[in-house]
């Protein structure tokens, strides 16, 4: 029986996760799980749900929480990242400043996403060095954002990392609904860089059905993208929703500027969510944790856990991940991280081949991993003209007045998360 640690054990996700553990339970016995936190009261009311979710579903295994992440990793064999520093009144923030300089507010994406990865990766760092000293042998998965720029933080650092996220899963299964087939039958042509990808492919059966995909369920498609059909058609490939940042910046930033940020939606959903699973009588994941984006992500994490501790079927080997690129993008450095299918074993992730990459994708790509890495460098080594750079290297900024008053906001709204501002 195995030993997971999740960090960020405390988020309201946590039952989504649990769920998924004790339905796939074959593929990956857990003996012991540690939900690690450093808030002590939400790791009560999660940890009190998740025990009675393993009970209710007759799953053996023993649900811990705790505050002390040294203790808890010790003989972990995967500890899972999902934490986010400085909580949603951070990323509330990342939402909205970028705003008032034109610029798309993000979790993840344009300069919303530079805050989050300086807060974030010293952090995660941290977490896996006192990992590595526990157990050098322990799997890393990482689902905290922003997923791209933290796994390759993690790569750089020689530690045993793969990063995840529920994009392609998603894809997989909204592909699947619309065939009527079981989601195991179908493999993606996944490309990109984590939050910047395309669906080059559905293969349902080894047979492209993409081209029939769009011929017969389009509207729907786009509609779910809130991309225009034409475009979606012209390309005759599936842009991921955050394709949307980049090909209607300036429409998303006019809506974004009269709606509330996502932030404040989500605090509202978790304020519920922590009272409901107060409740002794709960004993499944609520019905409203569908209102947050992380649908399937406990599928993609036993998959893709499983597979690297050796338990999970070779069947499911092929799995889209975060991993380093090694030359499958012959345009980008080998350090850098893709998403990409990759087949998982004990050893690792290692990326399938992939066909040449049109200009119209690979330039976008070579372009926001270039930010990537000069994120990355910032987060590192701080400084207001690492910032700057970054913020000039990435598609959506690229001006030197924008970066310069991006940079400004970014270091002030930010300043007791940076060691160094
Ligand atoms: C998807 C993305 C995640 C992101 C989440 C946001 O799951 O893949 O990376 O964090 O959406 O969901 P939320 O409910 O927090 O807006
Ligand atoms: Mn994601």
């Amino acid at each position: 029986p195995l030993k997971l640690v999740v960090v960020g054990g405390g988020s309201t996700y946590t039952p989504e996760l649990i769920d998924g553990f004790a339905r796939l339970r074959d593929s990956l016995p857990i003996g012991e799980l540690v939900l690690v936190d450093p808030a002590a009261d939400r790791l009560e009311l999660v940890g009190g749900l998740a025990r009675r979710i393993f009970a209710k579903q007759g799953h053996p295994g023993l649900i811990t929480t705790s505050t002390d992440l040294d203790a808890s990793v010790q003989d972990a064999d995967a500890v899972l990242l999902q934490l986010r520093v400085g909580g949603q009144a951070a990323r509330g923030q990342d939402e909205t400043w970028p705003l008032e300089c034109g610029c798309v507010g993000q979790e993840t994406t344009g300069a919303g996403g530079l805050a989050k990865a300086l807060r974030t990766v010293p952090v995660v760092l941290d977490i896996a060095e006192r990992v590595r000293r526990a157990n050098p042998d322990a799997w890393i998965v990482d689902f905290t954002n922003p997923v791209g720029i933290v796994t390759r933080a993690l790569q750089t650092a020689g530690h045993k990392a793969v990063g995840l996220c529920n994009v392609a899963i998603g894809f997989q299964r909204k592909f699947a609904g619309l065939l009527g087939v079981a989601p195991e039958r179908i493999q993606l042509d996944h490309v990109g860089l984590n939050h910047l990808t395309w669906e080059r492919g559905v293969r349902l059966d080894g047979r492209d059905v993409l081209p029939e995909l769009l011929e017969n369920f389009g509207p729907a498609i786009a509609a779910d993208l809130e991309l225009p059909l034409s475009l979606v058609r012209q390309l005759g490939t599936v842009p991921s929703y955050y394709l949307r940042y980049f090909y209607e910046h300036d429409n998303v930033v006019a809506e974004l500027k009269v709606k509330g940020s996502r932030a404040s939606e989500v605090a509202a959903i978790e304020k519920q969510l922590l009272e409901m699973y107060g409740d002794p009588a709960l004993d499944e994941k609520p019905e409203l944790l569908a209102k947050r984006g992380g649908a399937f992500y406990s599928e993609a994490a036993v998959n893709l856990v499983a597979s690297l501790l050796g338990t999970g079927s070779p069947a499911g080997a092929v799995q889209v991940v975060n991993v380093r690129n090694d030359g499958t993008l012959p345009f980008l450095a080998d350090d850098a991280v893709i998403e990409v299918p990759a087949t998982v074993g004990r050893d690792g992730a290692v990326p399938l081949a992939v066909p040449t990459v049109e200009p119209l994708y690979a330039g976008l790509i070579a372009h926001v991993t270039a930010y990537e890495q000069l994120a990355l460098t910032a987060a590192l080594h701080g400084s207001r003209d690492r910032v700057f750079q970054a913020l000039l290297a990435h598609p959506l900024i690229g001006q030197i007045d924008l970066a310069d008053q991006l940079t400004d906001r970014l270091i002030a709204h930010n300043r007791e998360h940076l060691a160094w501002a």
